[in-house]
């Protein structure tokens, strides 16, 4: 049987091994729910992108809020990749993973003026800024600490993605970026302000992009701005295109990484801008088919109307089909010799939302082990702590090696930090 993703998650006979590590095996040895990621397909996505920019000055910064767990930072920080940051958070964990700060670029509409202190005082590579408000703080935080933010634009290039509604962010009536109409009057109001010095463009139109299109239509719009601005004397070195190609969950077919990139790298050589530094940002194309999620069947509970296998995972963990209605692949990790049968896989949350995957035809008894496919980005850096529920372990695996690289959250762990009112 061959699964959509990732070659690194596939069965070996009726066992489902993540590279050459049994899923079995890694849940007894380190209990569910747990992820599991393949390091080799981290490391082989990250690769499909520099192949095609070899040759050009270019950085790849993950977008680190797909998965943001310290073991699969250092793995990028190792494949030579920067980092797409959006909050002082993400900024402290890229550091605590050994990331270089001059390959950081710091996104997200909302920074506040203690963020871009310390993003200032470590100096990262560049400010995405994304309104003519935040400008101005971040012209004055600089000038008071006496230092220079390199900034970016975040332009608003109003293409349809084509993607679901809460993940398409490049359309007009989206809260990111400058619009397209403001954004010469804007850099010249940058360039003339102390403590800010312009050295890019970036746009980001949204994710889980299946086709290549999109990145054409914005490039062009951006490549446009490119020459409107430089028309006033100001000079953009670098052109980010953001993140936001897709992967396959289940049949969608998006352009493999080296294939979009030297589609938007021709563009770019046809308009002549092939001296630019070329920034990307993806996300997900880089950990999404890299991770499963294991969980094990508690009950199977027949009814007249559906029938449930109730799991030990839940939307805490994993929240994309709650938040998105998203349809993640859901596979038994030993495969039986028996008559599937077709059930809402649910976790024990108290919430009828709580779904991970409906109507899939599944042979399983309670005690197997199942995966969630495809669950390496925006499931982990997503989980809650809701009805309590400590936050799954992860394991990483290279090869036959598996590393405990977080600790399955305790029960104090979830109250550290708390205080009881005075006794009265
Ligand atoms: N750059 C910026 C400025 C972004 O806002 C994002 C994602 C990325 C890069 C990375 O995009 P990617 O390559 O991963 O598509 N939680 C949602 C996805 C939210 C994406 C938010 N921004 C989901 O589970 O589908």
């Amino acid at each position: 049987m061959t699964l959509p993703g990732s070659p690194h998650v596939a069965y070996r006979g009726d066992t489902l091994y993540v590279e050459d590590c049994s899923l079995v095996d890694l849940a007894r040895r380190f209990g569910t729910p747990l992820y599991v990621y393949s390091r080799s397909a981290m490391l082989a996505a990250a690769n499909a992108y520099q192949r095609a920019l070899a040759g050009r000055d270019h950085l790849i910064c993950y977008a680190m809020k797909a998965n943001s767990t310290l073991a699969v930072l250092q793995t990028f920080v190792d494949a030579g990749c920067g980092f797409d940051i959006v909050s002082g958070g993400e900024l402290e964990r890229a550091l605590a993973a050994g990331a270089d700060p001059d390959k950081v670029v710091f996104s997200g509409v909302g920074k506040t003026r203690a963020e871009m202190s310390r993003a200032l005082a470590v100096g990262v590579m560049c400010f995405n800024v994304e309104s003519e408000a935040e400008l101005d703080v971040l012209s004055s935080v600089a000038s008071k600490a006496g230092r220079t933010a390199r900034v970016s634009l975040r332009v608003n290039p109003d293409v349809d993605a084509k993607t679901h509604p809460y993940i398409s962010t490049g359309l007009k009536g989206n809260k990111f970026g400058v619009a397209h109409e403001r954004a010469v009057e804007v850099y010249r109001h940058a360039a003339a302000l102390p403590g800010i010095e312009v050295v890019g463009i970036d746009c980001h139109i949204g994710s889980q992009i299946t086709e290549a299109s999109p990145y054409l239509d914005a490039l062009d719009r951006v490549l446009d701005l490119v020459e409107a601005v430089e028309a006033h004397g100001l000079r953009l070195h670098h052109l980010d295109l953001g993140g936001g190609l897709g992967i396959t969950y289940t049949d969608e077919q998006p352009p493999a990484a080296d294939a979009l990139v030297a589609a938007l790298l021709a563009r770019i050589d046809a308009r002549g801008h092939g001296h630019r530094k070329i920034l990307f940002e993806p996300g997900r194309s880089l950990v999404g088919n890299a991770g499963v999620l294991v969980s094990e069947v508690l009950y199977l509970k027949p009814g007249d109307h559906t029938n449930f296998c109730v799991v030990d995972a839940a939307m805490n963990d994993l929240m994309r089909p709650a938040m998105y209605q998203a349809w993640m692949g859901i596979v038994a990790c030993t495969l039986r010799d028996a008559p599937p049968v077709v059930c809402d896989v649910v976790g024990p949350i108290c919430e009828s939302g709580d779904w991970l995957g409906r109507d899939r035809a599944l042979a399983v008894q309670a005690g197997d082990m199942l995966a969630v496919l495809s669950a390496g980005a925006y499931c982990m850096s997503m989980a809650s702590n809701y009805n309590s529920r400590g936050r799954a372990a992860e394991v990483m695996v290279s090869g036959d090696q598996a590393w405990l690289i977080r600790d399955r959250e305790l029960p104090a762990e979830l109250f550290r930090g708390e205080h009881l009112l005075p006794k009265a």
